[in-house]
């Protein structure tokens, strides 16, 4: 699949070699975000899942936080790639249920 975001992009490029549900060949339900925002710098981008880690005056840091241990409760994986001064764009992989209840 093509996308004209670059960023959308190159995120789906790493899921693709990288992501290990998606190597396992398990059915999985896929979504990407992506913002054209003030993107991170590498500083932020290595804190972003840390609890309470904000930059924001009135910010809380729980946000991704929290997303990414529900992801994870899931045997989820998410994914992030982030240009300073650009934008960011987030994945999120799930793993499908095997069985229809
Ligand atoms: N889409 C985004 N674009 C730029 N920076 C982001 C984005 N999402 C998160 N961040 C950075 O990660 C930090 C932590 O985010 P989050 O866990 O949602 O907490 P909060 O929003 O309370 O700061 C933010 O303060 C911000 O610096
Ligand atoms: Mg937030």
């Amino acid at each position: 699949m093509k996308f004209s975001c670059p960023l959308t992009s190159e995120l789906l490029r790493k899921m693709r070699n990288s992501s290990k549900l998606l190597k396992s060949k398990r059915p999985c339900n896929m979504i990407t975000v992506t913002d054209a925002g003030t993107g991170m710098d590498e500083d932020i981008i290595k804190n972003l899942f840390v609890t309470f880690f904000t930059t924001k005056e009135k910010g809380i840091g729980l946000g991704l936080a929290s997303a990414q241990k529900i992801i994870e409760a899931h045997h989820g994986e998410t994914w992030i790639e982030s240009t300073l001064d650009s934008g960011t764009a987030v994945g999120i992989i799930l793993p499908s249920r095997s069985k229809v209840i």
